[in-house]
């Protein structure tokens, strides 16, 4: 399977592709590959005539120094991983030098309101680096279609903003949290969890599904509360947040409009690891 590391090799290898039409799937990760990336590369397989899969942790996007370090890079694995799927599928696996063409920093965006919601809020920083990480991958890749998964449902949110702001010729697609059998959202950060906090993650997902079930016959105020109060009664988890959102604005809901939807969405530590997810309530 082709292995790009470098810019120039990956224009290389696509210019054939571009040269004869080809439609260009892109799925962009951070390594550290799962089967949530595997159905985002699944879909991509099947939408388009061939499928980029970039693996670069992005240092700009990281506000802290040690969840940085210590995110996992099983690189081999991930070939491996990928290989199984489609041994056709190209890797763009760039030097972080190469890809931000000198100094390694994050540009300034002004993606609005959204950006200083939630993540925003909690990750200062942290969507200018992903801002900046995915303009660079995509003025790289120049794909058709680009690949999202929904558990990091505001940075999908962000992405969109981004497209319309670079003027960036390529289309968005959201896909499905992908999960195992007990509701844990499928995330690199999993394979850094003991088993005991492995067994506990799931309770997040208890909550959010608690959420969605008693979301028509509660207000948004009492749902809140109750959920920080499980949370706060549960040992292994130290929530950072739990709001419920309006959908389309990401801004905290007190109070239900019958024409919107709403989405809640959580940060929680399991130790050291930070773990985030969300769940449509109507
Ligand atoms: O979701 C991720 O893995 C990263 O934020 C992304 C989109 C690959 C940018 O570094």
């Amino acid at each position: 399977m082709a292995i790009c590391t470098s810019i120039s090799t990956l224009q290389q290898t696509l210019s054939q592709k571009r040269a004869s039409g080809a439609q260009i799937g892109f799925v962009p990760t951070m390594g550290a590959l799962h089967d949530g990336h595997g159905s985002l590369v699944t879909q991509a397989l099947a939408q388009n005539d061939c499928v980029v899969v970039s693996i670069f942790v992005n240092p700009t996007q990281f506000n802290n120094a040690q969840d940085l370090e210590k995110y996992p890079r099983p690189f081999e694995q991930d070939v491996a991983f990928l290989n199984a799927i489609d041994p056709e599928i190209v890797i763009f696996a760039p030097e972080a030098a190469d890809l931000y063409g000198g100094a390694v920093q994050a540009k300034s965006y002004r993606f609005g309101a959204i950006e200083s919601a939630m993540e925003g809020k909690h990750r200062p920083g942290h969507f200018d680096g992903v801002g900046t990480v995915l303009n660079l991958l995509f003025r790289a890749v120049s794909p058709t279609r680009a690949y999202f998964g929904e558990k990091d449902f505001q940075q999908l949110q962000i992405v969109r903003k981004l497209v319309a702001l670079e003027r960036l010729p390529v289309e968005i697609i959201g896909c499905p949290i992908h999960r195992a059998e007990n509701g844990l959202a499928m995330s690199s950060r999993n394979r850094r969890l003991t088993p005991q906090q492995l067994e506990a993650a799931p309770f997040i997902f208890k909550i959010l599904k608690k959420t969605q079930d008693e979301f028509d016959s509660k207000s948004i105020p009492a749902l809140v509360r109750e959920a920080e109060a499980a949370f706060a009664a549960n040992p292994m988890l130290d929530l950072e947040y739990f709001e419920i959102a309006a959908t389309d604005n990401l801004q905290t809901a007190y109070r239900k409009h019958p024409s919107n939807t709403y989405r809640a969405f959580v940060a929680a530590f399991a130790g050291e690891v930070r773990l985030i997810d969300n769940m449509g309530l109507n």
